[in-house]
């Protein structure tokens, strides 16, 4: 079903691979992490996600594990600062100075690379987008440890980043069951030519509580009865549907989806490289 990168070069790339979730518990084998980075790699896929707080730092290591097994190559690896957890899911919120520079420290030795491509606040509040974060940041960027600086947040944290003219990669939710004025603050950032990357893109297509039939369900499934369940959305759609949408009509450049099934990671490869992505709006000029 899936198709090759020279199929949709360019369809592809809009499509990034989380490694976050289930790939940083046991409910996942690092093995099965591993062959999903390696079969995204293979299929055209340049964007991988994750970050400090998904399983504390295990994530990291795997999709840095993977990275490093494969020949040269010219992936987009972003991470995030400011949320870690313990390894007992308590979730630790440290946007200090000193706490981003040492988070930074950890997520290079983990991901074993020199520098970090995109490096996404996780979900701060406004008033933590601080001149002493910023400054810290930019220092951070100096000395070559990040190339991008970028936001993952839903609410009005993202018009604060926003405001800073710092930063240049936005990652929030984008699927077809958002409310109008969510839509109206991603075309705003959208208008600036910043890169919009949607998350929770299948939310339309997923059950809120799903039988914890396979590792991704029974991830949701834990994450929805521990009431951190990021969206609900009423109207049904296909996965595919969702997809499409989110790329076109909702305007994202890229989607970031995580699966545990290969049969799905190909899904959604065939979704945003098949022809009904002819009604896909243009990416930036930098994706790459
Ligand atoms: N949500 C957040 O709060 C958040 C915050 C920051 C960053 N992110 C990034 O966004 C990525 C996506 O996370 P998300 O929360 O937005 O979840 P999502 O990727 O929209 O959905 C993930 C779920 O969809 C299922 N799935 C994937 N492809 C499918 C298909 N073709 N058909 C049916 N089911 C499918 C997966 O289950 P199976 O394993 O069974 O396929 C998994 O349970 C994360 O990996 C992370 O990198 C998310």
């Amino acid at each position: 079903m899936a198709q090759r990168t020279s199929d949709n070069a360019i369809g592809v790339r809009r499509l990034g691979f989380g490694v976050s979730g289930p790939h940083g518990t046991p409910l996942v084998h690092p093995s099965l992490t591993a062959d999903l980075i390696y079969r995204a790699v293979d299929r055209g896929v340049r964007l991988f996600d994750t970050g400090p707080s998904y399983g504390a730092g295990e994530a990291e290591r795997r999709l840095g594990e993977a990275m490093r097994r494969l020949p040269r190559h010219d992936c987009i690896i972003s991470t995030k600062v400011g949320l870690s957890s313990s390894g007992l899911a308590r979730r630790i919120r440290d946007f200090s100075p000193e706490g981003v520079r040492k988070s930074v420290e950890g997520s290079l030795k983990r991901l074993g690379m020199k520098r970090i491509e995109w490096l996404l606040l996780h979900g701060p509040a406004p008033s933590e987008i601080t001149d002493d974060l910023l400054k810290t940041l930019t220092d951070l960027k100096r000395k070559g440890d990040i190339a991008v600086l970028g936001i993952a947040g839903r609410g009005p944290e993202l018009e604060a980043a926003l405001a800073t003219g710092q930063f240049g990669v936005f990652m929030a939710p984008v699927h077809a069951a958002l409310k109008p004025y969510d839509l109206a603050r991603l075309a705003r950032i959208r208008a600036t030519g910043a890169e919009i990357v949607g998350i929770e893109a299948l939310a339309p297509a997923l059950p809120r509580f799903p039988a914890p039939v396979t590792p991704g369900a029974t991830w949701r499934l834990a994450r929805a009865l521990a009431g951190r369940f990021g969206a609900h959305a009423p109207t049904p759609m296909t996965p595919e549907e969702c997809l499409v949408w989110a790329l076109g009509e909702g305007g994202a450049h890229r989607v970031v989806v995580t699966t545990t099934r290969p049969e799905h990671f190909d899904a959604n490869v065939y979704a945003v490289t098949t022809p009904s992505t002819g009604r896909l709006i243009g990416g930036p000029s930098s994706l790459s």
